[in-house]
C-alpha cells in the first residue's frame, strides 16, 4: 500500500451537486460527461425539453483544487457535433474546445480531455461550437478551484446566472437568424438562477460569512445585481482572488464574467436579504429598471462561529508604461445576402487575420466598440488587466478574460501572453460571434 497522503476535503459548494469523481486518486478528479437530450424543470412543475450535461441545466459542478489533475470523458449523444471549452482556464490549446484545433466530437462519438488546473477561481464549461443554440439549450456548467490554502468561510456558494427565452408551454422558443436576435443577440424572457425560474432560498445564522460565486451564462444579457439586507465585497474575478477586496453599489456582470463575493449576514434574527437583479425592460414605452428577487435568506438567529477567512497574499502581473500594441476595431455592417455580418478590424471569421505575438511579452490591447451593441469580449487562455475605459482609469481590479465593451467605447486591456497556443477571441454573445466576431491570437512559446 502506498503511504496515504493527508489531503483535506474541499469545501462543499452550495447550490448544484458536484460530478460523481471516478478516480481514488485525491489529485485527480475523473468524470464523465454525457452530451445529451433529457427533459428538466426550469419552471416548477413543468417539463422542458433541453441539450444539458448528465441530465441537469447547468450540468454538474467541476470541483477541484489549483494543481489537480482533470479528465473528462465526453460521450456526444446528440445528434450534431460538439466540443468543451473550459471558459477562463489557461490549460493546453490542445484541450481548450477550439473548433479550429480539435475536430468536434462527432455524434456518438467520445473525446478524453486532460489538464491541470493552473489557477484558483471560479470558471464555467461550455461547447464551442453551434454556441447559439446549444447553450441555450442547456450545455453549460460551473467550474469552482479551490486555492492550495483556500480561505475558510461558514457556507460557499455557486450561483449560475442565466436567462432563456420560453414558449408558453415553456419550451426553448425557436431560433431566428436575423434582425433583434442577431444584431442584439438572443435575450431570454425568464431568468434562471442555477437553472430554475424561482429565487434561491435558505436561512443563514446572523453573523455567517460566506463564499458566493456568481457566473453569467447568458447569451447576451448584461447582469446588475444588487444585495439588500447583507453586507458584501469582491474578493475574486474572473483570474482568482484579488490583492485587495472592494465594495460597490451594484454587481455588474457581463456575459462569460465571473466575481467571488464575501457575504456577511448582518442582520438582525428574523430579517430577510434578497439579491436582486435589475433588468432593463420596457415599461409604459419607457426603458426602465425592474428588480427580479433571484436569492432569498433568511436570517434565523445566530451564527454559533462566525468564519474569519484568511485570504492569501496575491499580486497581479505589474503595469509597464509602454507595451506593443494591437488593436481590434469591433464592428459589423448589413450584407444584402447574408444580412449582419460582425467583424473585427472590417474583416469577419476565417478572413481575420492571426494576431501573432511571442510569450510572455507584455501587449495593451485597445478593443473599440464601433458599433451600437455591447459587446463582452472574450479572450481564451490568458488573463488580462482591464486598464481604462475611453482613456480615463478603469477601477475595474482583478484578473480577467472577459469585458464589457459599451456602445462606442473603447477599452484598453493589458495581457502578459503567459500561455503559448493558438487562442481564441470573441464577442461571448454567440450571435455576434458565429457571424463573423471571432479569431485567434498565436501565442508562439518563449525559447
Ligand atoms: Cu466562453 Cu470562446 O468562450
Ligand atoms: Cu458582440
Amino acid at each position: 500500500m502506498p503511504d496515504e497522503e493527508l489531503v483535506e476535503p474541499l469545501a462543499e459548494v452550495k447550490g448544484i451537486a458536484t460530478f460523481e469523481d471516478l478516480n481514488p486518486d485525491p489529485h485527480i478528479t475523473e468524470i464523465n460527461l454525457f452530451a445529451h437530450y433529457t427533459e428538466v424543470e426550469l419552471e416548477p412543475g413543468e417539463k422542458t425539453a433541453v441539450m444539458a450535461y448528465n441530465g441537469v441545466a447547468p450540468g454538474p459542478l467541476l470541483q477541484a483544487r489549483v494543481g489537480d489533475t482533470v479528465v473528462v470523458h465526453l460521450y456526444n449523444q446528440l445528434s450534431e457535433p460538439t466540443t468543451v471549452h473550459w471558459h477562463g482556464l489557461r490549460i493546453s490549446d490542445q484541450m481548450d474546445g477550439n473548433p479550429r484545433i480539435m475536430s468536434p466530437v462527432e455524434p456518438g462519438e467520445s473525446f478524453t480531455y486532460e489538464f491541470v488546473l493552473p489557477d484558483a477561481g471560479t470558471y464555467w464549461y461550455h461547447p464551442h461550437v453551434s454556441t447559439i443554440e446549444q447553450v441555450e439549450r442547456g450545455l453549460y456548467g460551473a467550474i469552482v478551484v479551490s486555492e492550495e490554502d483556500a480561505p475558510e468561510f461558514n457556507s460557499e456558494r455557486i450561483v449560475v446566472l442565466d436567462d432563456v427565452r420560453l414558449t408558453n408551454d415553456f419550451q426553448i422558443a425557436s431560433f431566428s437568424q436575423a434582425g433583434h436576435d442577431i444584431v442584439h443577440g438572443r435575450a431570454g424572457n425568464a431568468l434562471l438562477t442555477n437553472g430554475s425560474t424561482q429565487p434561491l432560498k435558505d436561512s443563514v445564522g446572523r453573523g455567517a460569512v460566506e463564499r458566493w460565486r456568481l457566473v453569467n451564462t447568458s447569451q447576451a444579457r448584461h447582469m446588475s445585481l444588487s444585495i439588500e439586507g447583507a453586507a458584501w465585497r469582491v474578493i475574486a474575478t474572473d483570474g482568482g482572488l484579488l490583492p485587495q477586496p472592494y465594495t460597490r453599489e451594484r454587481l455588474d456582470i457581463t456575459v462569460g464574467q465571473r466575481f467571488d463575493l464575501e457575504v456577511t449576514f448582518d442582520g438582525e434574527p428574523g430579517s430577510t436579504v434578497e439579491v436582486i437583479q435589475h433588468v432593463l425592460a420596457v415599461v409604459d414605452d419607457e426603458v426602465q429598471e425592474v428588480p427580479f428577487v433571484v436569492g432569498e435568506y433568511t436570517i434565523d438567529g445566530d451564527e454559533p462561529e462566525p468564519a474569519t477567512p484568511n485570504y492569501p497574499q496575491i499580486t497581479l502581473p505589474e503595469i509597464p508604461t509602454q507595451a506593443e500594441e494591437i488593436v481590434s476595431l469591433l464592428g459589423g455592417y448589413n450584407d444584402p445576402e447574408k444580412g449582419v455580418v460582425f467583424t473585427i478590424n472590417g474583416e469577419s471569421g476565417m478572413d481575420i487575420e492571426d494576431v501573432v505575438v511571442p510569450q510572455g511579452v507584455p501587449h495593451f490591447l485597445r478593443v473599440k466598440n464601433d458599433i451600437g451593441p455591447f459587446h463582452p469580449f472574450h479572450l481564451h487562455g490568458q488573463f488580462f488587466q482591464i486598464l481604462t475605459r475611453d482613456g480615463v482609469d478603469a477601477l475595474e481590479p482583478g484578473l480577467k478574460d472577459s469585458v464589457f465593451i459599451g456602445a462606442f467605447e473603447e477599452v484598453t486591456l493589458l495581457t502578459h501572453f503567459d500561455n503559448p497556443g493558438e487562442w481564441m477571441y470573441h464577442c461571448h454573445i454567440p450571435a455576434h460571434a458565429e457571424n463573423g466576431m471571432m479569431s485567434q491570437m498565436i501565442v508562439t512559446p518563449a525559447e
